[in-house]
């Protein structure tokens, strides 16, 4: 089975995500492709399987993925196809219901998009003050120092929950393996 792990990332962490989420797969038996749709423009046409991740920025995933889904929507649902949104709410860092705050920007962008993906997931994201412009470390140290979160600016945070992230993966495994034993 050969799997598209398409997404876009601002800062990185959805792309380490997602090579995660492809190792797993490789692991598993399965060939892996990894697209930043900011460079690249795959066809899902030319895959088995396709998974997206798309990061959170001011209530907003990338412009590059939501493009994306949108011109290839009808392919998507006609194929197993899974999405997960990389926040920093889902971390807690930003509201008191973070993962309702999350799981409402998931909802919404699958429901503009006409997208059924087999499953979707919330995953926490990073907080990489050390890699943003005095600008974007400003802007995030007030927000998430609002809700009483990290604001340690010499160093980075990282939240993701990475067993989160293999089960995620082992759930697109499974789906897969058995579409491989149907087709025999
Ligand atoms: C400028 C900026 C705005 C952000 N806005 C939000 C937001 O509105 N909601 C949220 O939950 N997380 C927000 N985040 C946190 C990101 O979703 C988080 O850092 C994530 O790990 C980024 O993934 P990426 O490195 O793949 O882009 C923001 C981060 C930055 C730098």
């Amino acid at each position: 089975m050969h799997i598209l792990i398409a997404f876009g990332t601002t800062e990185g962490q959805t792309a380490r995500i997602a090579e995660r989420i492809a190792a797993r797969l490789a692991e598993a038996g399965h060939t892996t492709s990894l697209a930043d749709l900011e460079r690249e423009q795959p066809d899902p046409c030319d895959f088995d399987s396709v998974v997206v991740g798309a990061s959170v920025h001011l209530g907003k995933y990338q412009g590059e993925v939501t493009r994306w889904v949108a011109r290839h929507v009808a392919t998507l649902n006609a194929m197993p196809s899974w999405f997960y949104g990389v926040s920093l709410s889902e971390a807690g860092g930003l509201t008191a219901d973070g993962h309702a705050a999350a799981q409402a920007i998931i909802d919404g962008f699958l429901e503009t998009s006409g997208w059924h993906p087999v499953g979707s997931t919330s995953l926490a994201g990073a907080l990489m003050y050390r890699e943003y412009n005095w600008l974007k470390r400003r802007m995030l140290k007030a927000i998430v120092a609002k809700a009483g979160g990290d604001t340690d600016t010499s160093r980075d945070y990282e939240y993701t929950d990475w067993f989160a992230v293999d089960r995620f993966a082992g759930e697109i495994g499974r789906v897969q393996a058995l579409a491989r034993l149907s087709e025999r």
